[in-house]
């Protein structure tokens, strides 16, 4: 019997983790799409960054495509939803002028840094977005406002080198799931250049990225090893894994599921941090605890750092849908 015993491993489950209300809302609108109208419902973009999630969806009848001009002239009568990251102001005109119905699930806390850059451009600001080149929502937040007006600083050396382009007051937006860290780091920078600069009233990185980095700061220094849950097109995921590497994890890898755990970086821990980001189900994290359970004798215990009650209105199209679920 003690020959065969598993070694011990202490799981610590950070919490919050997971799912956040803007990914949940827009699968449902996804869900309740397809109910409503049948498949296929087309999607634009990834409608969160999670491969299970879109596999999941398109096994129910959604199309996912990157561009409108993909769907085929027949279907444009067919709804197209509009992935949560957001969408360049031209997407929404562009299927205007086509006549196709969309629905936009946008995130309603992206959708809150779209308006900002709007008001800031209204009173004539010079506009700085902090964020990471080519992610779709930065895509999305500079393509609120015609090309050229905002400008893009992605790191600390950006923010010293930037000479601003006017003499106007210089205002700043960042990205929703940025490094907490990491943008305090840039906007010291900006704010010690320019005291002026305008900044969010309320900070524009969302309170799932702040809670989820928390959990991990929290829990990191107490493991040897952390995985995060997650696309590696996540950017929330992805500041999840820094996260805990710079806490000190000896071991921070961000997976996609059980099948991509590579066993000798576990080999010999007997504590380990979990956590997902917030495009990520919960059933892979529970697959990747039942991997564990194969070889380690696991003991799982959460680690709570903030409770989360937010959540969004769906779509008005949609809102009927909700009362005959209920
Ligand atoms: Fe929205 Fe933040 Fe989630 S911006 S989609 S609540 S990660």
């Amino acid at each position: 019997e003690t020959a065969t015993a598993k070694p011990a491993l202490s799981i610590h489950l950070c919490a919050p983790r997971g799912f956040c209300a803007g990914v949940d809302r827009a699968i449902q609108i996804v869900e309740l799409a397809l109910e409503k109208y049948g498949s296929p419902v087309y999607v634009r973009h990834e409608i969160v960054h999670n491969k299970f999630v879109v596999d999941g969806l398109k096994a129910k009848g959604a199309v996912f495509v990157e561009e409108l001009e993909e769907i085929p002239a027949e279907h444009t009568d067919r709804p197209v939803v509009f992935s949560a990251h957001g969408v360049p102001k031209a997407v929404p005109q562009d299927a205007q002028t086509r006549k196709m119905f969309y629905l936009d699930a946008t995130c309603p806390l992206v959708s809150k840094v779209h308006k900002e850059a709007v008001i800031h451009f209204r009173r004539d600001r010079e506009i700085l977005l902090i964020g990471h080149a080519g992610h779709p929502e930065v895509i999305g937040t500079m393509g609120q406002l015609p090309e050229g007006t905002v400008t893009l600083i992605e790191t600390e050396e950006d923010a010293r080198a930037y000479t601003p382009k006017t003499g106007r007051t210089l205002a700043y937006i960042t990205q929703t799931t940025l490094s907490v860290d990491d943008t305090a780091g840039i906007v010291a920078v900006l704010q010690e250049r320019f005291p002026e600069i305008v900044a969010p009233h309320k900070e524009d990185i969302c309170y799932a990225t702040t809670n989820r980095q928390e959990a991990v700061k929290h829990v990191a220094p107490r493991v040897e090893a952390m995985i995060v849950v997650g696309a590696p097109n996540s950017s929330n995921s992805q500041r999840l894994r820094e996260v805990a590497e710079r806490a000190g994890c000896r071991t921070a890898v961000l997976i996609q599921r059980a099948s991509d755990i590579d066993w000798q970086d576990f080999e010999g821990i007997r504590s380990l941090g979990l956590t997902a980001g917030a495009s990520a189900p919960e059933t892979l994290v529970e697959e990747i605890i039942d991997a564990f359970a194969d070889r380690f004798d696991v003991t799982v215990e959460t680690v709570r750092t903030a409770e989360e009650t937010i959540s969004f209105n769906l779509p008005r199209e949609l809102r009927d849908m909700l009362s005959q679920a209920q």
